[in-house]
């Protein structure tokens, strides 16, 4: 493969030697630095530097200015500009993430290779972390808008989460509003929907509908809050507020999907079925990020007291759980 150079030169004019490819993303590509392995670079494609080069490096020049202590640690914020060999900026240098995408814990076949010996209440560990990290941000003025759980990473055997390609939040910096272009609809509340996500105005409202499926998918080993109802599709039940859990509901998955929900305390219960039912429209019903956070730290205390069970009752059985996701 011929790289682009190889050779970058950091803020300070210093030349840093690129090591290999680690991977390629949406927008550009991801590179080790060759001398410190937990630093990597991000390097934006050219055509995304030749369309959107002067607003991302503005956005990313707000986002340097805005780090702190929290930022640099639990979420891969940029930390370092970086030039081609013309000089002329093609991305940023920022720590890299340990651990593993959330996205094979919310899983019901891959969590036991990649999260060994994983029970209940190191889920809530890890969900715990994901919602202070997000108060944090939140405090800075900052929304995640595109919540994706492979941005997500846990680190097997602790409670440390990481947030990455941060590069997509939404931010206010001295009054510059930078938007969150990307996002994906079935994770995106009623209100935001059908509107270019370049024009959107994220709120804690619509962050906390976004993070309450992040936390229903962990709890639930990789279910959509919205994925069966009536055999329609996630986005169309979402638009709608069809929750098939809880209350009285049609249409409820039977069987391991069940008992798992079943498990759940019954506050955290009640606070799915008002989100995703009358929050669905009604952003102001929608259970907060403080409320997820005092919920789930009291599920994780009922845990370690021995008052709620911890081994999760899951699909050992993978043909069952594919039959029951093809409804
Ligand atoms: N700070 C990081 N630490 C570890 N891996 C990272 C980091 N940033 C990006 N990656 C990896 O590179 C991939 C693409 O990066 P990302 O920033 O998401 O690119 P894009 O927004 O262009 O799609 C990610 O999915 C992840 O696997
Ligand atoms: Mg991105």
């Amino acid at each position: 493969m011929v790289a682009r150079g190889r050779v970058v030169t950091d803020s300070l004019g210093k030349t840093r030697r690129l090591g290999k490819r680690l991977e390629r993303g949406g927008e550009g590509e991801i590179f080790a630095l060759l001398d410190r392995s937990d630093v990597i670079v991000k390097w934006y494609y050219p055509e995304v530097l030749k369309k959107r080069g002067e607003t991302l490096h503005r956005k990313v020049e707000a986002m340097r200015g805005l780090r702190d202590s929290h930022m640099t640690r639990d979420v891969c914020w940029p930390l370092i500009r970086v030039f081609d060999e013309h000089h002329r900026w093609i991305g940023f240098a920022m720590y890299r993430a340990r651990g593993v995408k959330m996205g094979f814990l919310a899983h019901a076949l891959l969590y036991q290779r990649y999260f060994p010996g994983l029970d209940r209440r190191q889920i809530v560990g890890y969900l715990i972390r994901f919602v202070e990290i997000v108060q944090q941000l939140h405090e800075a003025g900052v929304c995640i808008g595109d919540y994706n759980l492979n941005n997500i990473f846990c680190m097997p055997g602790s409670d440390q989460v990481t947030l990455i390609d941060c590069d997509s939040y939404q931010l206010r910096v001295d009054g510059t509003f930078y938007p969150c272009p990307v996002g994906s609809p079935d994770m995106t509340p009623k209100e935001h929907q059908g509107v270019a996500f370049r024009h959107t105005l994220r709120n804690s409202r619509s962050e906390a509908f976004s993070l309450a499926i992040v936390l229903f998918k962990c709890l639930m080993l990789g279910r959509h809050p919205y994925d069966i109802v009536g055999g329609d599709d996630p986005v169309r039940n979402l638009r709608r507020g069809h929750f098939a859990y809880g209350r009285g509901q049609r249409d409820v998955p039977q069987g391991v999907w069940y008992e798992l929900w079943g498990e759940l305390p019954e506050t955290i219960r009640d606070m799915f079925v008002t989100t995703f039912t009358e929050g669905a429209s009604a952003p102001s019903r929608r259970a907060t990020l403080a409320q997820w956070h005092a919920a789930l730290s009291d599920y994780r205390d009922a845990m370690t007291a021995g008052e709620c069970a911890m081994t999760l009752t899951m699909p050992n059985r993978p043909q069952r759980a594919k039959v029951l996701h093809a409804r």
